[in-house]
């Protein structure tokens, strides 16, 4: 009989990856993938640690299952990912019913992990509970001089595998693992460890594999993936830039390829002049600014100032005026004051983000942030501070959007848009609430689909579904709250594609 494995993911791009290099190892040993938890034999979390917020969700799924597990023993449950590696055994304490803890830099170890717990956990004849732990911990097994090509972890990567029906349009390819920046507030140098760079031929080989597959984007990871610098034995180096030209040669058949993210003191002119030459990179960077006052950067440990990151977004825009830029912004830290926060509305101003990525300082265990400073920035400051930069924020995506009206665009379609399809086909003035809600529900509904363009804009626009994985230009025709709608610009090529 084939063990069915549940697999739910939280938490970032490198996360979602990490998901699905796993499923293939554990399909390929014969568990069958389901999307109903209840069913399963297996169920899998894969968790983050950045915010307080992301690990809340993740306990409550464990309360959920602690019921069910009394009643069925034999089954599995696994926590993986960040919160494994930052809790560590301390889950078997507060959960006892958790079978299996998994790091993300021991992934590769997960099939094994599994496979014990399943069969002690399918032995009657003892009430042994299973505990199967892989764990970096402190003895941080790899440093960071080692070669990924020296890394079982790297083995992982180089296993994947694309099974027919899976949908590989988008797809992410890993290029660095782990963090060396150590910002104050921030867990991830310690779950996913110091940074380790893949060796450039198994990248190149990997993004031409997912093309060949069928992928029509390929998105590249690292948590700060400008540094990518690998050093080959004979002391040639590979550097980001050289990536961005060796990738765009060796697989000119993948209509587009971008990478996400970028730290700000590390980029190079080379690598923003990769992206000018290259036609098939997407001009899109996101690069997290974090703060715009140079105290609070400093307490940060970020490595550079506001002035120095409008710089860099002024260099980008030098080489590539139609560049878009998406950043991060932490409110509420620690001794945050509100001339300094409205620093950080200037900075937005100032950059005109594409959008920004918006958290509440939330302090982490076992970062250096949680023992120097006291969270003193009440709960009610920090939330007005979210809303107020959100509502600037979005004030600049409005006002950024509404320039591209009238404008003809490349965007790739991704599918099929659910919501804005419903109020296509029943203008939202009709829609109302309660039973009248089933009656819109069974609407028949006409197609919109959602596409984005290089530049990493949302489209909505009328079309078949059989589009989908399409690249091809829309004409930008109206803008409304944060989402642009368009018609396609040559309905017969679109057809045809
Ligand atoms: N509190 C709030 N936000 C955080 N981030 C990382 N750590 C924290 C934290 N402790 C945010 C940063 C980062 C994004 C992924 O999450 O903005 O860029
Ligand atoms: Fe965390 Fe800073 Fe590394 Fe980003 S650069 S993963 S915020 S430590």
């Amino acid at each position: 009989m084939r063990r069915k494995l549940f697999l739910e993911t939280f938490g970032c791009q490198m996360n979602v990856l990490d998901s699905e290099l796993v499923l293939g190892q554990l399909r390929a040993q014969g568990y069958e993938s389901v999307d109903d938890r209840d069913a399963a034999d297996v169920v899998i979390f894969n968790t983050c640690s950045v915010r307080e917020h992301a690990e809340q969700k993740v306990w409550s799924r464990l309360g959920e299952l602690r019921q069910r597990k009394a009643a069925e023993p034999g089954m599995v449950i696994g926590v993986i990912g960040c919160m494994a590696e930052r809790d560590g055994t301390n889950i078997f304490q507060r959960f006892p019913h958790v079978d299996v803890l998994c790091g993300p830099g021991e992934l590769d170890k997960l099939p094994t992990l599994v496979h014990n717990a399943v069969i002690t956990n399918a032995d009657r004849s003892t009430t042994k509970k299973s505990r199967e732990v892989a764990l970096m911990g402190a003895a941080v097994r790899r440093s960071s001089t080692l070669a990924a090509a020296e890394d079982t972890l790297e083995l992982l990567d180089l296993s994947r595998s694309v099974s027919p029906g899976d949908d590989v349009t988008q797809s992410y390819v890993r290029i660095t693992r782990g963090c060396n920046k150590f910002c104050t507030y921030c867990v991830v140098p310690y779950t996913r460890g110091p940074e380790v760079h893949r060796p450039p031929q198994n990248i190149i080989d990997e993004v031409r594999k997912m093309t060949e597959a069928g992928s029509k984007e390929v998105t590249l990871l690292g948590q700060t993936i400008n540094h990518y610098a690998y050093r080959h034995g004979d002391g040639r180096t590979t550097t980001f830039a050289d990536l961005l030209y060796q990738i765009h040669e060796a697989v000119p058949e993948l209509p587009r390829l971008r990478f996400v993210t970028s730290f700000p003191r590390d980029f190079t002119d080379a690598a923003l002049q990769a992206m000018r030459d290259c036609e098939r990179i997407c001009r899109f960077l996101h690069v997290p600014a974090q703060h715009g006052n140079d105290r609070v950067l400093k307490l940060m440990n970020r490595g550079y100032s506001a002035q120095q990151y409008i710089d860099f977004v002024g260099r980008a825009r030098d080489y590539m005026p139609d560049i878009s830029i998406a950043s991060d912004f932490i409110v509420g830290f620690p001794t945050e004051t509100d001339e300094e926060f409205q620093q950080t509305v200037d900075l937005v101003k100032l950059c005109r983000f594409k959008n920004s990525f918006i958290f509440k300082y939330s302090p982490r265990p076992g970062t250096v942030a949680i023992d120097r400073f006291a969270d003193d920035v009440p709960e009610d400051v920090k939330r007005r501070r979210n809303n107020e930069l959100l509502a600037v924020q979005q004030q600049v995506t409005l006002e950024e959007n509404r320039k591209l009206v009238g404008r003809t665009l490349e965007v790739m379609v991704e599918g099929e848009s659910k919501l804005v399809s419903r109020q296509a086909a029943y203008p939202a003035s009709k829609v109302e609430l309660g039973w009248e809600k089933r009656r819109v529900e069974s609407m028949p509904m006409k197609t919109q689909l959602v596409g984005r363009t290089r530049g990493d804009q949302v489209v909505c626009f009328d079309g078949d579904l059989s589009l989908k994985g399409a690249v091809l230009d829309v004409e930008i025709t109206d803008s409304r709250g944060m989402t642009l709608f368009a018609s396609l610009a040559d309905p017969v090529a679109a057809a045809t594609a």
